[in-house]
């Protein structure tokens, strides 16, 4: 499957991750360990591109400056990466840096510590940098200035250059790889070109006839594909894909369940292993993690805890990618593991976040939702900011008030229901989960619908009010199949006045005073919300509203082609990181709709 794009400049490897500037390399990271920026720019006179392309082979891109042409090629492959920098023009110069990962600029220095990074200089054209046991060596073709720091090794060589920087778990190991990068850089990038294209060439064909819907199906699979990665690490043992290799560079709960979902339709082994290291991460009181960082002092810097995993979940999606997973293949070894794993993390739900006993769970902290800033905790921070002792009380770890959401009790609806199936197959009792889903299904029906607004909204623990914020949360009543047939058709209204945008499903209402159509949570359009939505309105049989969200959905991303995080709800332009693991979704969509003949 080729794959040629002009305008994509990222290069990723296995740990290893590059993104080109308008000069040289702009960043480089290996995993979490290593966060080099800029890591080679390119120092001319008038410097401006002229012509780029980007394939699997690599980034090949001709520049102009004053006093001639400079040709530049990038490739990385495993956890190797090159770049080169040929040509006719005088008195150019690299500069470059290796830098421990850090949140902020200010905070390099902390993370240098917190990591034990430090860095050698064994010749005038190496350097080997250390960080939490992961090594960075970096090889050059010509001999540099270094500056070695506490927390950053500076680096200047003159043109023509060509350098090679490769990661690995020893500093001979990262040296023979970075070696190698550099004295053939060509078998690098015919090496990478050769395992994409047998990665895609597994790929199931693309159902549709246009040609940009085509290119947009190879391009998701590429990015989901390349995403994934594998780590000799004693919290992430087995492969699995990160959200993003440019910026979300490690393991993440809600985001694996939706690799997984999409990935059960390429290789059902592979989307099982997808999850693998999130039930290892179990904690003994039952809950599954957040998210698994690849470095401990990413961890501590953001969280504060001593290690691999915040206190917090995520919305529970896991059992939806496991009855898809099981409907692809069912493994009995798999299938006994995520039920004997997700009856525990349903019992955790029950035991500490559902503190008024009445079947419904709550969101305590805003991360731990998946939704981070969204309008909808607005009031749950105020209420908690005026007094946190009285949410604390129940909750110690508490960062808002807590909220019964509509979305995470649609969920562990789900998940009771799977359970509920499995349940005589591994000793457990299907009526007890029956009955359990059922409680959840009529309270979301009971307490969150609102009649005048014909509405679902999430409600707080504490009084069950409802909080006044219409968002896409509510359709997933109708992918769980717990709203009634008149809500549903209340709910389809809603998706056509508040939710219309010209890249649908905002995350709040566009009605909504504080709807920004650029706010991360508040107002852009993130794919998870348009696939439940999609399947949603398909299960009910609103077959023209489903066709509508997946042709404007798909229209709009098959412009470039992009897969980003997110898309600006107004304009649809693509927002946030790039090569976004979860919005791959889209290639679910596509291969129904086609199947429905909708596209
Ligand atoms: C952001 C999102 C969260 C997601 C994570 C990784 O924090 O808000 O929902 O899981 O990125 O993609």
């Amino acid at each position: 499957m080729a794959l040629v794009l002009s305008g994509k400049r990222e290069l990723c490897g296995n740990l290893i991750a590059a993104v080109m500037g308008d000069a040289g390399v702009e960043r480089l990271f290996f995993g979490e360990f290593f966060r080099c920026e800029p890591f080679a720019l390119v120092k001319a006179e008038g410097l401006r591109p002229l012509a780029e392309t980007w394939d699997l082979g690599g980034f090949r891109r001709l520049l102009a400056c004053r006093g001639g042409y400079l040709r530049e090629e990038a490739t990385a492959c495993g956890d190797a990466f090159t770049y080169s920098l040929a040509g006719s023009a005088r008195g150019v110069r690299v500069e470059g840096s290796i830098a421990p990962s850090y949140w902020s600029r200010e905070q390099i220095g902390e993370a240098a510590k917190l990591s034990g990074f430090r860095a050698e200089t064994p010749d005038s054209r190496t350097v080997v940098a250390h960080s939490e046991g992961f090594y960075l060596a970096v090889k050059l073709s010509a001999p540099a200035r270094f500056e070695v720091g506490e927390a950053e090794v500076r680096f200047e060589a003159p043109a023509p250059l060509a350098i090679a920087a490769a990661g690995a778990k020893s500093s001979s190991a990262a040296l023979s790889l970075a070696e190698e990068a550099l004295r053939d850089p060509l078998a690098l990038a015919g090496r990478r070109a050769e395992q994409l294209s047998a990665a895609l060439a597994r790929a199931p064909p693309p159902p549709a006839r246009d040609r940009r819907v085509r290119e947009l199906w190879r391009y998701c699979w590429y990015v989901l594909l390349s995403n994934r990665c594998s780590v000799d690490h004693p919290a992430l043992r087995k492969p699995f894909t990160m959200p993003s290799k440019y910026v979300f560079r490690h393991q993440w709960l809600w985001d694996s369940a939706f690799h997984a979902i999409v990935l059960s339709a390429y290789d059902a082994e592979m989307a099982e292993e997808e999850l693998l290291n999130l039930f290892h991460a179990q904690k003994p009181d039952g809950r599954i993690p957040h998210e698994i960082f690849l470095s401990k002092a990413m961890c501590k810097a953001f969280w504060g805890v001593d290690d691999y995993s915040p206190w917090t979940t995520q919305p529970p999606v896991l059992a939806v990618a496991v009855e898809r997973i099981l409907e692809r293949r069912f493994d009995e070894g798999f299938a006994k593991l995520a039920y004997e794993a997700l009856a525990r993390y349903d019992r955790w739900f029950s035991e500490r976040r559902d503190a008024d006993r009445d079947g419904l769970a709550a969101y305590i902290d805003y991360l731990e939702s998946g939704w981070d800033d969204s309008v909808r905790w607005d009031g749950a921070r105020e209420r908690f900011a005026l007094d946190p002792g009285r949410y604390r009380a129940a909750y110690p770890e508490a960062r808002m008030a807590p909220v019964e959401a509509v979305d995470l009790n649609c969920l562990l609806y789900l998940q009771r229901a799977l359970l509920s199936k499995l349940a005589p197959r591994f000793g457990g009792s299907a009526e007890a989960w029956k009955g359990l889903a059922e409680r959840t299904a009529a309270l979301v029906k009971g307490l969150m619908w609102d009649e005048r607004t014909g509405f679902f909204y999430d409600v707080y623990e504490e009084d069950h009010s409802k909080v006044p914020v219409k968002t896409p949360a509510a359709f997933l009543t109708m992918f769980a199949g717990i709203a009634e047939r008149d809500q549903a058709e209340r709910l389809v209204e809603h998706l056509y006045s508040d939710f219309w945008t010209t890249f649908p499903l905002p995350t709040v209402s566009r009605d909504d005073p504080k709807y920004d159509p650029t706010g991360y949570w508040r107002g852009r359009s993130w794919i998870n919300l348009a696939w439940f939505t999609y399947w949603g309105l398909v299960k009910y049989g609103f077959d023209s509203a489903a066709r509508d969200l997946a042709a404007r959905v798909v229209e709009l991303m098959a412009e470039g082609p992009t897969c980003n995080e997110n898309y600006n709800s107004a304009t649809g332009e693509p927002l946030g990181a790039p090569d976004f693991g979860w919005s791959t979704l889209i290639l679910d969509v596509i291969a129904d709709a086609a199947r429905r003949g909708w596209i």
